[in-house]
């Protein structure tokens, strides 16, 4: 989760300089996306009109084939929000966006050049700034792209800041994050956001559906996550999810159910400086594995 990787790009007097721009997410290469327009806090202006044809097609078909998926697959408080990220013909504007999501949650879009530090990451969360990519991938990356990009941003993340609950629940890790790396407990609380923001199941009346953003920007695993019986799927328990390894190169074999956004909230409101030792002193569960007294949940 920590691993830096070596930053190329270009610095300007101002700029972020030596800085590596790794984090969320990690790899061996260095990021996409150019940081010599980055600012002291990794954000960047969106230069909408630098947007092409070919981006604004790109956008448009992905998310086409996103909101099909959805019915019976996503939360509804999800796709309710989709139509709040307007026209799904070209790229938005994220200022038009941010004008319609702070009247309701307080929350703001700020355009990043990619992928950001974690502290860097932590400090927009906690001042309830949401960092979007302002690149979206190539044509020939339809399917699969490594880094996020302005369409997982987007569609994945955003339309759940559209809810209160969830809107704070975001808020607070980014304050839990900044006091995590004092702690160097980023490692488990990135498990957290791994396992909820990104690739978390809510149990509702209507049966399993996705909330997290890699899911639901994903055109496979919307309806593995959900209908697959291959994966396991446990109910949310935060030391458990804490100590969890999990997959960047797959769809995920262990996936979390939360009861509400409340339940996500309340279990997370806790100071989390004594649970890390308790988790760091027991061994990592490996993705995919289930200890002899777990209950899985399995498919209605
Ligand atoms: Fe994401």
């Amino acid at each position: 989760m920590n691993t830096a990787t070596p930053f190329s790009g270009a610095a300007h007097d101002g700029l972020n300089r030596g800085v590596a721009p790794v984090t969320y997410g990690q790899g061996d290469r260095p990021p996409r996306g150019d940081y010599g327009r980055a600012k002291s806090d990794y954000t960047c202006e969106q230069l909408h009109e630098r947007y092409t044809e070919t981006d604004h097609d790109t956008y448009r078909r992905l998310f086409a084939r996103q909101r099909a998926q959805l019915p019976g697959l996503a939360c509804e408080e999800f796709i309710d929000a989709v139509e709040r990220l307007g026209s799904p013909d070209c790229i938005p504007s994220l200022a038009e966006i941010s004008h319609r999501l702070k009247p309701v949650s307080g929350w703001e879009l700020v355009a990043v050049p990619g992928l950001i530090p974690e502290e860097a990451f932590f400090a927009l969360l906690a001042e309830r700034r949401f960092p979007v990519t302002d690149w979206i991938r190539r044509p020939e990356e339809f399917d699969y792209v490594v880094e996020p990009d302005i369409f997982h941003d987007l569609f994945g993340h955003v339309p759940l800041l559209f809810n209160p609950l969830f809107a704070d629940y975001m808020q607070a890790y980014g304050r839990g994050g900044l006091k995590a790396s004092r702690l160097e407990a980023c490692e488990q609380l990135a498990r957290l956001y791994w396992y909820t923001v990104e690739f978390g199941l809510i149990d509702t009346p209507k049966g399993l559906r996705a909330y997290g953003a890699g899911i639901l920007s994903s055109a496979g695993e919307l309806m593995h996550s959900v209908r697959s019986p291959a994966p396991l799927r446990l109910p949310f328990d935060l030391e458990r999810l804490m100590r969890s390894r999990y997959r960047i190169d797959s769809f995920q074999s262990t996936y979390f159910v939360i009861e509400s956004f409340q339940q996500l909230f309340d279990a997370t409101a806790q100071d989390f400086a004594p649970i890390y030792p308790r988790v760091r002193a027991v061994p990592d569960i490996e993705a995919g594995e289930v200890l002899p007294h777990e209950k899985v949940i399995s498919l209605r």
